[in-house]
Parts: C-alpha cells; structure tokens; sequence
C-alpha cells in the first residue's frame, strides 16, 4: 500500500494539527467501532495515524505500511470527510489517497520490511525500531481493509466532486492602493477548523435560517434581500453555508463562493442534499468578474466583502447585479479611529505565529458614501446592537441598490 503525494509536508508536528475536539470525534468513533479498543489507545491511534500520514507525504518515494492500529485510524478518519480532507490539506497541500496493495502483490521487501521502513520514516531521526506515542509494535493490514477504505475514498471523492472551482487561481493581488492584499487559503482552512458547525435548529425550531450578526437568534432575517422563489443569490464568502442553505430553501437560486476548500466542504456535508444550492471554490471577486451569471442578490456575512478592497470587489458586484437588486452585508463594526485596511488575526498553536488576512473597517456614514461612489442608490447602514448581556458589540448591517 502506498500513499500517493506530490507536495512536500510542513514541519509542524502533524498531532497538533488534529486538535482536541476532532480527536475526541474520531477517538469516540473508534471506541463505538471497536469495543475491544479504549479511549486512551483510541487517542493515540488518531495521534499515531497523523504521524503516519505525514511521514508519507515526507517520503512519497517509500512504499509505507500502517500498522493494523494506524488502519482503523486511518478507515475511521476517512469516513469524516471534512475532517480528513483538511488535515490532509494542512499536512500535505493536498488530498492524500489510500491506494491498496494489488492483490496478491507483497509490498516491497515484505510486511517486516515495510514495517521498519515505516517507523523510520515516521521517526525521522529518531531510532528506526521506536513505535512512536506508546503503541505497541504494530501488525499489518489485510488486503480486505485496504480494499474497504480505498472504497471510502472514492466515495469522499465523489463527493466533494459537487463543488466546482470558480477562480483561475486561489491567491490573487490587490489594487495599488492598499498594497498586496492576498486570499489566503491556508489562513481561511485554519478558521474552518475553529469555527464550531451550525447548530441543527434554532430557538424557534427552523432547521435553516439567516442570520447576519454574531449572535444567535438575534437581528434581521432573509428579508432583507427582497428575494422571492425563483430569484438567483450570491453569497460572497458562504463559509460554512448556513445563510445559503436558507436562501436556497426559499426557493431562490443560491449559489455561495468562498476561498476555502475546507469550508465549502463542510457546507456540502451539512447542506450537499438541499435542492437550488450550488458552491463555488474560489475569489469572490475573480468570480464576479469571470462569471455571465446575473444576480438579483448579493451578499456577504463576515465575509468576502468584509476581507476584500471594496474598491475592487463593488465595480464587479456592480457589473452581476441586476437593476434594483440588493446588495447586503454584515460585519463587525469598526473600531474607533481605526479606518480602511486593517489586520485580522486568526491564532493558531501557541508555537506558530497566527495567519494574517486582511479587511476593510469603514465608518456606518463612510460607507454609505463608498457605495455612491461606486454607482450603488438607496444605501443605507446601520449598527444593529448587541442582545443584552455581557457582550456589548454591534454588528454592521450595509444595504444599497445596484
Ligand atoms: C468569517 S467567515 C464567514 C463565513 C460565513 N459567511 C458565515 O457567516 O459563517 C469568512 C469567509 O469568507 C471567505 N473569504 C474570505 N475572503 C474571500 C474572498 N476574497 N473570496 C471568497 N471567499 C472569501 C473565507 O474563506 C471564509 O469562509
């Protein structure tokens, strides 16, 4: 069995990069498969199977065997797409696929070769014969089970084969005014991991609903957008796509753009069922300027509008929004004094420096003007306040017309 890569790992210990909450998912999945297995060894099971993968996206020229214990790690986590799609994006910059032994076929050298060869790899310095994170020293995996989860893979492709590329490229340069701003992949990947899913309702018992604050069940809904059945929507930045699967369920043409690989998967797991729905992977302002599509809605909740020069992206917004149609998004209100590009931290493991993207904060009247400059009428914004309790911060609500 050998896994199929072609870029190099980074150098961050591939155990941390797991996280405790996605630990704690796969562990107790193991443990549910797996009677036999307790919750301890499931842990070091996923610990183990990080540093498995990441040492064959560090080799790609070694044929690597995982242990029995490393497979079920390994089967478990492929049946969590998301899940495993971003580590190995995190690990490896790309997808890393289980590729069974022919059957018949020994790997190369034989099972206790293979063995060895893995635990070298997997050790780096380290002593060859060490079996890293305490677990015993492992045994092989049949064909059967490599049969099994090649089979999941496949599926996982199929899967996320429903979310369509909407940019020539990922990373792309902003206007002279504000420097080299970048899209960062990487930085927006980080966030989806953070960022908890959606709950399955809300406090009135709706299985999808808008939301543009940062609060739960507080602030407008989809009403804002004036859209009816059949109208066509786009979310700049769908995230996760909570709002999008609520547009869609009106009966609108929804279709959500967003940088982040990572995010649009989980929107598709949570949302891949809901009819009118289509995601994009890419630039919100390399779509609009690429796409023929035109839109009776366009909005953005904390997202592309918030992290994108608006001098760039309200022209192209301008040129795919129809006659009267709306244009709204949400965001975090700016923080006094502190007015046009700005930087926004999103933290990572105490030993790495936090990644970097950066938005746009103007004042509600700043705004209003921006959006007349750019040929947009009726604007309007607002900071809708907090819900009372300990948190006092607004959020921004922007409207205008195309
Ligand atoms: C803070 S999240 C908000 C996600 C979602 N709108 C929500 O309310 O949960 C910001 C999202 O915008 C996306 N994003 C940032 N810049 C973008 C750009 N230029 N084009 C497309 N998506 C972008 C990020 O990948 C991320 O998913």
């Amino acid at each position: 069995m050998t896994i199929a890569l072609d870029r190099p790992v980074g150098t961050t210990d591939p155990a941390e990069l797991v996280g405790s909450e996605m630990t704690e998912r796969l562990s107790a999945r193991i443990v549910t498969d797996h009677p036999e297995i307790d919750h301890a060894t499931a842990r070091r099971i996923i610990a183990q199977t990080a540093a498995f993968l990441a040492a064959g996206a560090q080799r790609p020229d070694l044929e690597l065997s995982p242990s029995k214990l490393v497979d079920i790690g390994w089967h478990t986590w492929i049946l969590h797409t998301v899940d495993y799609a971003v580590f190995c994006e995190q690990v490896a910059g790309r997808f890393i696929h289980h590729v069974p032994t022919a059957d018949g076929k020994q790997v190369d050298g034989g099972p206790e070769a293979a063995r060895e060869r893995t635990l070298t790899a997997i050790a780096g310095r380290d002593s060859p014969s060490r079996p890293i994170c305490g677990l015993r020293p492992p045994r092989w995996v049949s064909a059967a089970s490599a049969t099994r989860a090649a089979r999941t893979a496949r599926t996982a492709a199929r899967r996320s084969s429903r979310i369509t590329s909407a940019a020539r490229s990922m990373h792309r340069a902003a206007g002279p005014a504000n420097g080299a701003a970048v899209t960062d992949t990487k930085a927006w990947d980080t966030y989806s991991t953070q960022k908890p899913e959606r709950r399955p309702a809300n406090a009135v018992g709706a299985t999808t609903w808008f939301n543009w604050t940062q609060y739960p069940d507080h602030g407008p809904g989809a009403e804002v957008l004036g859209i009816g059945p059949g109208a066509a929507v786009l979310d700049l930045g769908c995230g996760k796509g909570g709002n999008l699967a609520h547009c869609a369920t009106l009966g609108a043409r929804a279709v959500g753009v967003d940088v982040s690989l990572a995010q649009l998967k989980a929107a598709e797991a949570r949302w891949g069922d809901v009819d009118g729905m289509a995601l994009r992977r890419g630039d919100a302002v390399q779509l609009l300027t690429d796409t023929a599509e035109d839109f009776d809605a366009v909005y953005s909740v904390f997202g592309a509008a918030w992290f994108t020069d608006p001098d760039e992206l309200l022209p192209v917004i301008r040129k795919r929004l129809r006659p009267g149609g709306v244009l709204a998004f949400s965001q975090r209100p700016a923080i006094e004094g502190c007015y046009g590009c700005q930087a926004s931290y999103i933290n990572r493991p105490e030993d790495e420096d936090p990644l970097v993207v950066k938005r746009w904060d103007y004042e509600p009247e700043r705004w209003v003007g921006i959006l007349a400059e750019h040929g947009f009428t009726a604007a309007s914004a607002r900071v809708l306040p907090a819900p009372s309790g300990p948190r006092k911060v607004g959020t921004l609500l922007v409207r205008a017309r195309g």
